[in-house]
């Protein structure tokens, strides 16, 4: 009885790809020949909250023409950003965004993305998606690389598409809406 329950567990585990350790993970790659690969949607909305009592996202360092630079070149923050199901603050909150972004063209307002999707909640939970992108901000639709992932996202790629939900000119605090579609196994 206590076999079969361990095996289930196991089958269990591994259908959800979360079995983890070094073993689990050589496994997993031995078995990627017969894996197939899947499309996965994801939306949520990031909040990012650079003022007020409840920031998520605080300036690392500015260059030293930041504060007369048209396109703000050189601030960088470091964020740990709610991801939700909604654009309310108080929606359900399903990962948060961590990592750098700053403003890296002197042509545009534009930011580099270098941050970690970290999902928290069902079946995606403890797993990650990887972001190294492009962001002017004051596009309409903006698409950033997904470079990579753990967990359920072992070897993701795929395309992130933002767009902004919420803006506060005087704050700096916005919503934006994020469609994600990922290719993994
Ligand atoms: C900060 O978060 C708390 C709890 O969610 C909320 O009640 C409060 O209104 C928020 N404050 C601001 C300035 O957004
Ligand atoms: C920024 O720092 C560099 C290197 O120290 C210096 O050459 C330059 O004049 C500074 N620029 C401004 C606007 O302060
Ligand atoms: C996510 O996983 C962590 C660690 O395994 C666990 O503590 C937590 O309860 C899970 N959260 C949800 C919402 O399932
Ligand atoms: C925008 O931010 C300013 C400054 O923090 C605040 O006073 C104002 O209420 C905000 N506007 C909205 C619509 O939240």
């Amino acid at each position: 009885m206590l076999c079969s329950l361990v095996i289930f567990t196991a089958a269990v585990q591994e259908a959800a790809g979360l079995k983890k350790g070094p073993e689990a993970v050589e496994k997993w790659f031995k078995k990627l020949p017969e894996a197939k690969e899947k499309v996965t949607k994801l939306h949520f909305y990031f909040h990012d909250t650079v003022s007020g009592k409840n920031s998520t996202a605080f300036v690392l360092a500015q260059s030293n023409i930041t504060s007369t630079s048209p396109t703000f070149f050189g601030v960088f923050n470091v964020a740990d950003d709610p991801l939700t199901i909604g654009p309310e603050p108080d929606s359900k909150i399903v990962g948060r965004a961590q990592g750098i972004y700053g403003t890296a063209s002197l042509e545009e307002i534009a930011l580099l993305m270098t941050l970690n999707f970290v999902f928290t909640d069902g079946k995606y939970n403890g797993s990650t998606l990887s972001v190294l992108g492009h962001n002017p901000i004051l596009h309409k639709y903006r698409e950033m690389p997904i470079v990579g992932g753990s967990g359920v996202f072992r070897l993701a790629r795929g395309i992130a598409t933002a767009q902004t939900v919420w803006y506060n000119r005087s704050s700096n605090n916005a919503v934006v809406e994020y469609t994600v579609m990922v290719l993994h196994y």
